[in-house]
């Protein structure tokens, strides 16, 4: 499971924080490999954004050791499923997508139906309401997502 939003500072970091507490708390025993990546380069090595580590931390995720990086072609190879947050990375993703690759791309809150939305707003320019948007969503697609995992293992 990769997410992958633009920079890997705010959104794809806190998803793939929030479907990790996620997993410990409902399905320790599910053997998932999460990450989160960028389709930009700015922010490489940085770890996530203030705002987002400490809006992740009032719901006990602690986002401090993640360190952002760029998507590359191998995790085409490694992920079974590359989540975008919103129609550009998902767009980036498919110009990249290799003729065979093992992974599957789409977007993120199509496992959050009833949000009526398919798009994590980026929050980088926006106010603290943003930041608390991205994890309210995240956590209703992780939910979606852990149903459609457990179905298949
Ligand atoms: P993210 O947010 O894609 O959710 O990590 C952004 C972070 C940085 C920039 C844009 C979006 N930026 O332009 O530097």
């Amino acid at each position: 499971m990769l997410f992958v939003c633009l920079g890997n500072i705010c959104r794809s970091p806190t998803a793939e924080g929030v479907f990790r507490q996620l997993l410990e708390q409902e399905a320790p025993g599910l053997q998932v490999e999460v990450d989160s990546a960028g389709t930009a380069d700015y922010h490489v090595g940085d770890p996530p954004d203030l705002r987002s580590q400490r809006a992740a931390l009032r719901r006990g995720i602690d986002l401090s050791d993640a360190r952002a990086r760029q998507v590359t072609i191998d995790d085409f190879a490694r992920f079974d499923l590359i989540l975008a947050m919103d129609r550009d990375n998902l767009r980036e993703l498919e110009a990249m997508l290799p003729e065979r690759s093992r992974a599957r791309v789409q977007l993120f809150l199509e496992y959050a139906p009833d949000l009526g939305r398919l798009e994590v707003p980026d929050p980088y320019y926006r106010d603290a309401r943003g930041f608390e948007e991205v994890l309210d969503f995240s956590a209703a697609a992780s939910r979606g997502l852990l149903a459609a995992l457990q179905k298949v293992a």
